[in-house]
């Protein structure tokens, strides 16, 4: 890797040792694993960071998936951008902002005070998690830099090599293409003096390094965003095919909630959900693990 990217790394990541920890433990009980990648990365323009590049990731797909891999009884470990949204969490902040959509009420009031339950699908996810909670089945990992989530991701997908063919490495974070090399990066804050000109270079493809170095037979899916129809496929397909990935899932940017593309040795499959039907990330979770049997079946 470019060492102008890798000057960034730090000597120790906070959860280096709780991630060999969870993993182990994981190990000795024979789970499965999914490792999700969610949200977006930022880009820091100064040491002390006022300014940074960031992009729109609001990271419904991975902690949504999250959930859905937990419900399957595999153990995940969640790398998500920090303040994004995370598995279970991502329900209940909706009891602030959208309070209608998880709470129902009960029909009554009584001495003047109204009850209300949740809805029965928080209702389960609560249990869920809670039990995954118990069961010490999730990890969460956070990051906010790109060059943070490449260390992190190094570091975990190497440290689930061992699962082997047991593992999924679901890619849904938003990671930045462009990164600015380590001799351009400030220390303190840029003056406003003149303008400001920067030259990014591009970031390592880490998509093409889990199957190359990191964890070779590990089951790969990646995402494919884009912002028009005409180049999704393709791109989706040569990414796919540069990267080794197993399952490439394209979707466009404004309708990307409920509308992807599934592509698996060469054949592309539409999951269509309107927003008042299934979540469409349990659909997409389904589909890779119908795959991931198959692909754990195909070593028997
Ligand atoms: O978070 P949401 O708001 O719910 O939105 C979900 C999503 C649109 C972010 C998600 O569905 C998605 O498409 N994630 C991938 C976005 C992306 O980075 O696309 P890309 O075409 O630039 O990258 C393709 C793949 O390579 C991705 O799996 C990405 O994680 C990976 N990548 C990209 C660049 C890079 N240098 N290294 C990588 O590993």
């Amino acid at each position: 890797m470019d060492p102008s990217f890798t000057a960034y790394y730090v000597a120790e990541l906070p959860l280096q040792s709780s991630i060999r920890n969870f993993l182990e433990r994981q190990r000795r009980f024979q789970r499965n694993l999914a490792v999700v990648s969610s949200g977006g990365t930022t880009v820091p323009l100064e040491k002390h960071t006022v300014r940074f590049l960031d992009n729109f990731s609001t990271g419904r797909r991975g902690a949504a998936s999250a959930e859905y891999f937990l419900e399957s009884e595999y153990a995940v470990v969640f790398l998500y951008r920090e303040g994004s949204l995370r598995p279970l969490q991502r329900r209940l902040a909706k009891l602030v902002t959208d309070p209608v959509t998880v709470l129902v009420s009960e029909g009554h009031i009584k001495e003047g005070v109204a009850s209300f339950r949740v809805t029965a699908d928080a209702q389960a996810a609560l249990v869920q998690y809670e039990r995954a909670l118990k069961e010490e089945r999730v990890l969460e990992v956070p990051f906010c830099t790109v060059y943070e989530y490449a260390q992190y991701l190094e570091l975990i997908a190497s440290a689930s090599a061992v699962f082997e063919r047991n593992a999924i490495l679901y890619m849904a974070a938003a990671v930045s293409d462009f990164y600015l090399r380590f001799e351009d990066f400030k220390s303190h804050k840029r003056t406003s003096d003149s303008a400001l000109v920067l030259k990014l270079s591009c970031t390592p493809k880490l998509l093409d390094l889990l199957r190359e170095l990191w964890a070779p037979q590990a089951f790969v899916v990646a995402f494919k965003l884009e912002t028009s129809m005409e180049t999704l496929h393709e791109r989706a397909q040569l990414t796919a095919s540069r990267s080794g990935a197993h399952i490439m899932v394209a979707n466009l940017l404004h309708e990307r909630h409920h509308r992807v593309w599934i592509l698996e040795n060469g054949r592309m499959e539409e999951i269509e959900c309107p927003e008042s039907d299934t979540e469409i990330e349990k659909r997409i979770v389904e589909a890779v693990i119908a795959s991931h049997r198959c692909y754990l079946d195909a070593d028997r």
